[in-house]
């Protein structure tokens, strides 16, 4: 029986998973991957060969990182680096490390959804690189970019690398790109790592890897409903789809129910049945092409004013400003 009561709930977790599981067709925020596991199994994604977003924005830092330091450091002020998503920082180590080599007088703000995922930050770049000043932020991106518009007086440069802005759609994404705006003033710089549009064949390997780690990635969400709030869904009854549209440039994960099933989430005090075949829609990772982010940023009133890539041009960082 469905509960018709909605019951309280402890977190925008509960009560996101709550709308999601309830609605039709049903979906989960895949900004619910990201436990203690979650966080090791991105890890994983990140080292598999078919994966390449990670290696293609490494090198784009590596090969440019002198003329991106140039941008950063304008004319020598101390500024504050803040970072959005920044995961286990192995990409930003390399500008990082070379702002110290260049004496460049800076602050490093990562920010992360996951409290894990920033302590290791944060002990791995104490370690690594000591010079550098670090100063950690836990929240969603909504959240922080509000704390990013009262920070100190430092001029600002917001780092948003990964291609983190794909598992937004467009109307989010302009959405979040004026909140963006909102929070610097006119020095201050946005430089954002934006994955392409390719082979459709690429990008579906990268989300559909036959070791089955993406597969594990998906069905976290599930194995995360079950640890914090009783629920009972067997993983194995659930199949990892990826589609991706080329027109679009959109990719989709989704868990789809091979059987008819019905699964209780006790502290939601909710029965959630699934027919045979019917689906929990994850993730969307968005491609994007330049058309496209000229598109956004004029949507969010955002000017580009460099941009760098790879031979292949797969992966694309840009800077924006206002
Ligand atoms: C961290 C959001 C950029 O969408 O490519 C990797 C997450 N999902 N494999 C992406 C992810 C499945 C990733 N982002």
């Amino acid at each position: 029986m469905q509960t018709t009561q909605a019951p309280t709930f402890v977190s925008t977790f509960e009560q996101e998973v709550y709308e999601g599981l309830t609605a039709f067709p049903k979906y989960l925020s895949s900004k619910y991957f990201y436990d203690e596991v979650g966080d090791k199994l991105f890890q994983d994604i990140m080292a598999m060969p078919e994966y390449y977003l990670t290696d293609y924005e490494y090198h784009i830092l590596d090969e440019n990182k002198g003329e991106i330091a140039q941008l950063f450091r304008k004319d020598g002020e101390p500024f504050s680096l803040f970072e959005l998503g920044a995961g286990d920082g192995k990409k930003t180590k390399i500008l990082l490390r070379h702002f110290v080599n260049q004496q460049i007088s800076f602050d490093y703000r990562p920010i992360d959804i996951s409290q894990n995922a920033l302590h290791q930050l944060e002990t791995s770049i104490k370690k690594e690189i000591p010079e550098v000043e670090v100063n950690t932020l836990q929240g969603t991106y909504f959240e922080t970019l509000r704390d990013i518009g009262k920070a100190n007086g430092r001029r600002k440069v917001i780092l948003f690398l990964g291609s983190n802005m794909g598992n937004l759609l467009h109307p989010q994404a302009i959405e979040f790109l004026k909140n963006m705006r909102d929070s610097i003033s006119d020095d201050d710089l946005i430089f954002m790592g934006l994955d392409q549009k390719k082979n459709p064949q690429t990008v579906l390997d990268a989300y559909n890897d036959k070791t089955g780690i993406t597969e594990a990635f998906n069905k976290n969400i599930l194995t995360r409903i079950n640890k914090e709030m009783g629920g009972n869904f067997d993983v194995d009854k659930f199949l990892h789809w990826e589609a991706y549209d080329p027109e679009t440039g959109t990719a989709k994960s989704y868990l789809v129910s091979k059987e008819a099933q019905s699964v209780q989430i006790e502290s939601l005090d909710l029965n959630v049945r699934l027919n045979a075949w019917e689906t929990i829609h994850t993730e969307i990772s968005q491609k994007y092409d330049d058309t496209t982010v000229e598109w956004l940023a004029n949507q969010a009133d955002l000017k580009i004013v460099n941009s760098f890539t790879d031979d292949k041009q797969w992966f694309k960082n840009y800077v924006f400003k206002k």
